[in-house]
């Protein structure tokens, strides 16, 4: 598992703000360094505390928390990334 990958654009929907993703950056970080406030943990994809409500997107699902069934509606935002552009009910 590589928690940096290929940089994603993240649209944050409800707050109408549009992050970019760096290759050495987690959403998390991008999330957060965009002034959104977040809550967060462990950083390592095993707390869910940085869980964020998914509308759409090629998600690659990097965390332990997550069941199969919630990873069509959730991204954990400290480890996992996407595919192109992420929307985020945010
Ligand atoms: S902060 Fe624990 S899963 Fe992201």
């Amino acid at each position: 598992m590589s928690l940096f990958g290929q940089p994603f654009t993240a649209k944050c929907l409800k707050s109408g703000i549009t992050v970019e993703v760096q290759e050495g950056q987690s959403l998390l970080q991008a999330l957060l360094d965009a002034g959104i406030p977040m809550d967060y943990s462990c950083e390592g994809g095993l707390c869910g505390t940085c869980v964020v409500p998914l509308v759409s997107g090629d998600v690659e699902h990097n965390d332990e928390f997550l069941m199969d069934d919630e990873q069509e509606t959730r991204m954990i935002t400290c480890v996992s990334r996407a595919n192109g552009v992420v929307e985020l009910d945010i």
